[in-house]
């Protein structure tokens, strides 16, 4: 059996530990910063109509997904160890069940089948890297970028290939372990992605639109926003954040005592924020300076992105630096998505962390060719809410994640009792009252809310 009882009482993970706290802040904004900011986060605001939808993000991004994240940070370090022993280890020792074990399970399930789709939209990143290199956008048409994607997506061999090479150089980082790589990789990602974020800002807005892209995103028309829409915004929140699914508790399990759990989640929750909008400020104006649909679903970025930089010059240089960067993005939040299950099977089955990385790799890779065929063989074998991918994208996003929040918000605020909850915290001030009715009230309620009205929608 193993221990993780230091002999001052705190517990000490058995990972290992973040080197300072500028790491733990890095590789937390490394997990929320990705695919979900620029891919999914302008789509999603697309297809919803644009401001209501941006308004209602944001709102939960404050009211939810700040109280959660720091629940999930304070939870992660109390227990240190993987979310499934952790959530069990605490329901017992805070005097209600072992049971909770299943919250942690919810959370290494939700993180597989979050990779297995995510992979293949990370590994379409990776074919756009060798593409824009090779020259395919420059001088595009908007007619010619949309067809070059659906024939992409449509080409199954090699959609397979660079999905199997994304979960390949996942489950290589994972099976190091997080210390070492990760903490390098987001050092230089995230201040590099920012900057070419802001050199296609200016781009943007010298492209005459602008002020239509502002507009598109900023000013809200409810009449747009059904209650399925402010369950995607919802899940946006969550899904951009990393939070509900236990990635967050396992880095958390990894923080050094002495860090603020605030001042932390504050940092990483503005950051992700502010690169999300930025994405929509880029984005939204070329979309609408060339003609495209705003609302044109998974393909947009692999749409707008390519054919803006095919009319710059140099553009095939920062196209291709473009899609290095959204690859190390997808890179490092994928890491966060494999954590939880990998850091679970090395504790329950004592496995060495490469057996483990290898055997979780292997099945998140199988499973994703559900939504590698969700383009091109199994397209027209629609269900529910459509392909494989719209389904398994809809489970984990608009389900599995806010039901996850809502029990680990009601876990930290309910269960724990405040001695526990104000230790991790660090005291009872201003900050530790805001979070506690946040994670007591606001979150479980909202979450509550949406999803009862959400889903007595989609089965009505
Ligand atoms: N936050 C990541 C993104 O926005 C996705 C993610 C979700 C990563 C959950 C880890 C855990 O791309």
């Amino acid at each position: 059996m193993l221990s993780n009882q230091a002999g001052d009482g705190k517990r000490t993970s058995l990972h290992g530990h973040w080197s300072s706290k500028m790491a733990f802040i890095l590789a937390v904004t490394g997990s929320a910063v990705g695919l979900g900011n620029i891919w999914k986060f302008p789509y999603v605001a697309g297809e919803n109509g644009g401001g209501a939808f941006v308004l209602v993000y944001l709102a939960c991004v404050i009211a939810i997904g700040m109280p959660v994240m720091m629940s999930e940070i304070l939870i992660g370090r109390r227990g240190r160890r993987n979310p499934v022993a952790t959530t069990e280890l605490l329901g017992q020792e805070e005097g209600s069940s072992r049971n909770w074990r299943y919250l942690g399970m919810l959370g290494v399930t939700a993180g597989i089948l979050i990779l297995s789709y995510y992979s293949v939209i990370a590994g379409w990143t990776l074919s756009y890297i060798v593409k824009s290199a090779t020259g395919t956008f420059v001088g595009i048409s908007n007619i010619e970028v949309v067809a070059d994607h659906e024939a992409f997506k449509a080409n199954t061999g090699l959609v397979s290939m660079v999905h199997t090479l994304f979960m390949v150089i996942t489950t290589f980082v994972v099976a190091r372990g997080v210390e070492r790589g990760l903490e390098q990789a987001v050092r230089f990602m995230v201040p590099a992605l920012l900057l070419m974020m802001l050199a296609l800002l200016g781009y943007s807005i010298s492209s005459g639109y602008f002020g239509a892209g502002v507009e598109f995103l900023f000013t809200p028309d409810f009449s747009k926003l059904g209650w399925d829409g402010v369950l995607e915004a919802m899940g946006q929140a969550f899904f951009t954040l990393s939070i509900g699914m236990g990635a967050i508790m396992a880095y958390g399990a990894y923080l050094p005592e002495e860090t603020s759990i605030t001042g932390a989640s504050a940092t990483v929750v503005a950051a992700d924020t502010g690169i999300a909008i930025l994405a929509g400020l880029v984005i939204f104006p070329l979309v609408f300076a060339n003609g495209l649909q705003p609302d044109a679903g998974p393909g947009l970025v692999f749409q707008t992105l390519p054919m803006a930089f095919g009319q710059m010059s140099g553009g095939a240089f920062f196209s291709t630096l473009f899609f290095v960067l959204l690859s190390f993005a997808a890179w490092t939040s994928a890491i966060g998505l494999m954590e939880p299950a990998v850091a679970w099977l090395v504790e329950s089955y004592n496995r060495t962390r490469a057996q483990a990385a290898v055997i979780i790799g292997a099945l998140i890779w199988l499973i994703g060719f559900g939504s590698v065929f969700s383009w091109n063989i199994w397209k027209d074998n629609t269900f529910f809410q459509g392909t494989v991918f719209d389904n398994l994208d809809f489970l984990t996003n608009q389900i599995m994640l806010p039901v996850g929040g809502f029990f680990i918000a009601v876990f930290a605020g309910w269960v724990m009792c405040r001695n526990s909850t104000a230790d991790e915290l660090g005291g009872t001030g201003t900050a530790y009252t805001l979070w506690r009715f946040g994670a007591r009230v606001i979150a479980p309620i909202c979450i509550l809310i949406v999803l009862y009205f959400a889903i007595s929608q989609v089965v009505a």
